[in-house]
């Protein structure tokens, strides 16, 4: 078999056969194909679509790249959740604490971040000292100890999707359903969880735009976990918008905090809270959702989540510290603030547009060798529907550099559009799937 065959059959629009996905993430985790021959197949995918059964084989395939993790060391039913990606998405930081202080065992692999969006291990290296690399037995030792474990993608665990992650990042072919679908699940999968959650964002900041899209892949995904014998169910929730107010990663590791503290953005804990009811049902901790929502809010008022976020920060090399006063969080002190330049209401906040202006500051990576910069990033003043006046402030930008600052500033003046007339409230939760 030849890679520049495969790549021809699926330009031209074939279903690739089962040995084919085989024979490509083979030679691609062994290193024997190279990057730029799999960067034109998924161009070509991106183009031309995968069948079920092509995404079902390439999930399977991805999975089998590598070791399967084996929790049964960990007593419990072990629920994940996993996130399609979004902007201003720091739902693990918040709802693993919450959970785990409640008594579900959360044993997570997390990502980095990916085109515009953000990643959690990025966001939890702005603890200083953490850290997101421990073996598989400190992770497993960490949540029988202390209930609560996340680190990144080990170089064994779905390596296949851990190559093509990266190479997807910077070669334009993130946002493809196959893709998202295969890569998502074959971690979830290798990664031993008894149940799983998934929020699959819809909207101008997701990598799925439109509803029906994003339905596709939340059904693709729940008939991929259950078929493999993992209870999963999805929530499609709105990305139209960055979800709460900070964009970048210590920032938002600071309104994680805050959102433990009571003290989150609305919409942000409504998404938290209702992730967060899920895995306590699936967990069985939980009977109704009325009895999951009271153990919640019962984990917040009462601390136990916060603490937990310390314990865990604390167990792998963090300072927790920064957990109780995260203004200790190094983030940067030169702000800019965006103004209006009109009286009216905020219409419509193009999402991609802000995680791309937060990557511009240097809060993304632009190519895969890129260090990001973990104090840059952007606070939302006005959301959509808040009234505004000209020369109100709409946002602040946390830069390092004056240059990254101008193209930041322009992408993110081009994302806020001002009509004069209030927009209908959006439903934050659109769907569940499973
Ligand atoms: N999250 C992943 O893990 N993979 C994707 O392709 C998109 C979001």
């Amino acid at each position: 078999m030849r890679m520049v065959d495969i790549i021809t059959k699926k330009k031209s629009g074939y279903e690739l056969s089962p040995e084919e996905i085989s024979f490509f993430i083979k030679g691609y985790t062994k290193g024997e194909i190279p990057d730029y021959q799999v960067s034109a197949l998924m161009m070509a995918i991106f183009f031309k679509g995968m069948s079920e059964k092509e995404t079902l084989a390439l999930t399977m395939e991805m999975a089998d790249s590598g070791d399967h993790l084996d929790l049964s060391a960990i007593s419990g039913i072990k629920v994940d959740k996993h996130s399609t990606g979004g902007v201003g998405d720091k739902t693990s930081l918040s709802l693993t604490p919450i959970v785990a202080s409640c008594g579900v065992p959360v044993a997570k692999m997390s990502g980095r971040g990916l085109g515009h969006t953000g990643g959690t291990i990025d966001k939890l290296e702005s603890f200083d000292g953490f850290n997101v690399s421990i073996s598989e037995k400190e992770f497993i030792d960490n949540v029988n100890s202390i209930g609560i474990s996340l680190m990144a993608q080990t170089a064994d665990l779905a390596p296949a999707d851990k190559k093509l992650y990266a190479l997807r990042d910077v070669t334009g072919t993130v946002d493809n359903m196959s893709l998202i679908a295969s890569s998502i699940m074959s971690k979830k999968l290798a990664a031993g969880a008894d149940a799983i959650v998934l929020d699959v964002k819809t909207g101008s900041g997701a990598f799925m735009k439109t509803l029906e899209d994003s339905r596709a892949l939340a059904k693709a995904m729940v008939d991929i976990g259950n078929g493999a014998g993992r209870k999963t169910v999805a929530l499609i929730t709105d990305m139209d918008q960055p979800l709460g107010n900070a964009v970048g990663n210590a920032i938002e590791v600071r309104e994680a905090i805050d959102t433990l503290n009571g003290k989150g953005p609305a919409d942000f804990t409504e998404l938290v809270y209702a992730l967060a009811t899920k895995m306590l049902i699936l967990g069985e901790k939980a009977k109704t959702e009325e009895e999951a929502l009271d153990m919640i809010k019962n984990a917040v008022t009462s601390g136990k989540a916060l603490e937990k976020l310390a314990s865990f920060i604390k167990a792998q090399g963090g300072n927790p510290d920064q957990v109780y006063d995260p203004s200790l969080l190094r983030v940067s002190d030169s702000v800019m603030v965006l103004k209006a330049d009109a009286s009216g209401f905020v219409d419509r906040i193009t999402c991609d547009k802000v995680g791309v202006a937060c990557m511009m500051l240097g809060g993304g990576r632009a190519s895969k060798e890129d260090t990001i910069d973990l104090s840059v990033g952007i606070k939302l003043l006005k959301k959509k529907g808040d009234e505004v006046k000209e020369g109100d402030d709409l946002a602040m930008i946390y830069y390092s550099d004056e240059k990254k600052l101008t193209s930041a500033l322009e992408e993110l003046k081009s994302a806020y559009h001002i009509a004069s007339v209030k927009p209908e409230k959006s439903v934050l939760i659109k769907e569940m799937i499973g």
